[in-house]
């Protein structure tokens, strides 16, 4: 058991500050140095959490400060690059979503803890909380029947401004559009309940902003067991909803939130065949862990100290990146279906996913 963990952040921007939180939160945790590329930047976040040591850059920080876990917080073109140096300094590593902008460099970040024999734990934090466990549970045991039919909804607004940042909007820094950097969350959560995919045909579209990648996608995704879901993943709806809808044979579970889930957001609506008994035993009950870094953080902490594996919300890596490449792939084939073995070989979807967008906007 490793008594306490020294973790590093690297990259300093808006999603540091849950990182910093959560480190923060656990009591054998300690934020001991950051290090971004603007070091105002770095400054500025290490005086608001007891003054961690900037770096100039992550070699001087990993030769320096040898942490036990380094929180990747940069964009995603930068992840593999700065995961994989991590791992070669010996330290646990954990990554923001998307962990990388395609499936070989997702390969090489997983080749290099296994070389290193260190974890990389993802952060999809939408899987965590206490509802999406139950539902999982529910699910998995059969209880409500078999799943049938899915809708999965990220209707968000993100304004020119927001794609004013230079890394967002391209191909080659940000990797793909709102299906990559937004859609990937509730893709992720409903392939945690659903388990593994298919086939997938998926659509890009741009209707609207003055991006390279997509501002809508649309997808058809057929989960195994035969449940057949409707993805929608938008940056152009004003009222924003983050939404999953599975129909099983016994009830219709929904989730409604926006950037997080506590239990009041889920919903288990019985069919009305289904006996009032049994329906009450669905119930989202106990003490609630919402959807956050918070727990994600503090269980795979738990895991790195006691050297147990990663708790399934920071595990597979792959499996949401894959469904999100097959979207990419099947879009640059006019729409076809992609099936696993399609993404095994195709030939250029594993090394990134720039795509075939189609192009609405009236003016161009
Ligand atoms: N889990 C979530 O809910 C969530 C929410 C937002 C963003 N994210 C993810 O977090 C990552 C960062 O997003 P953000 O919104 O915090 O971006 P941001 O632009 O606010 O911050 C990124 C920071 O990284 C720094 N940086 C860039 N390249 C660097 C490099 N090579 N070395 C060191 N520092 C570098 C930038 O200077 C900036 O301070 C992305 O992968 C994004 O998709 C996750």
């Amino acid at each position: 058991m490793t008594e306490n963990l020294r973790c590093a952040i690297v990259g300093t921007g808006a999603i540091a500050h849950s990182h910093a939180r959560a480190i923060a939160a656990y009591p054998r945790a300690e934020l001991v140095a950051v290090t971004d590329l603007s070091r105002a930047s770095a400054e500025t976040f290490a005086a608001s959490y007891g003054g961690p040591v900037v770096y100039d850059d992550l070699e001087t920080l990993l030769a320096t400060e040898h942490p036990d876990v380094v929180h990747v917080c940069t964009p995603p073109g930068a992840h593999a690059a700065q995961t994989i140096a991590a791992f070669a300094a010996g330290a646990h590593v954990v990554v923001e979503k998307p962990p990388a902008p395609s499936l070989d460099e997702l390969q090489e970040m997983t080749d290099a803890a296994a070389a290193a024999d260190r974890r990389l734990a993802v952060v999809f934090q939408q899987r965590t909380g206490t509802a999406p466990a139950h539902v999982k549970r529910l699910l998995d045991s059969g209880a409500l029947g078999r799943p049938l039919v899915a809708q999965c909804q990220t209707l968000w607004y993100r304004d020119a401004a927001y794609f004013a940042v230079p890394w967002r909007g391209k191909w080659e820094t940000e990797g793909g559009g709102t299906t990559l950097g937004h859609a990937i969350h509730q893709l992720d959560l409903l392939a945690f309940l659903l388990g593994d995919w298919t086939r997938v045909e998926g659509r890009l579209w741009r209707l609207d902003r003055e991006t390279q990648t997509e501002d809508v996608s649309t997808a058809t995704v057929v989960f195994e067991g035969g449940v057949v879901a409707q993805v929608v993943s938008s940056t152009l709806s004003p009222r924003e909803v983050s939404a999953i809808r599975i129909d099983t044979e016994k009830a219709t579970i929904t989730v409604d939130h926006l950037y997080g889930h506590g239990h009041d957001d889920w919903r288990i609506t019985p069919a009305a065949h289904v006996d009032a008994d049994e329906s009450a035993t669905w119930e989202i009950t106990g003490p609630e862990e919402r959807s956050d870094h918070i727990y994600l953080l503090r269980d795979v902490f738990d895991a790195l100290r006691s050297g147990a594996p990663l708790p399934p919300t920071a595990d597979a890596p792959a499996r949401s990146i894959e469904l999100v490449a097959a979207i990419y792939a099947s879009a640059d084939a006019d729409g076809a279906v992609v099936t696993p073995a399609d993404l095994a070989a195709h030939p250029t979807h594993r090394k990134s996913f720039a795509s075939a967008v189609i192009d609405l906007r009236p003016d161009h």
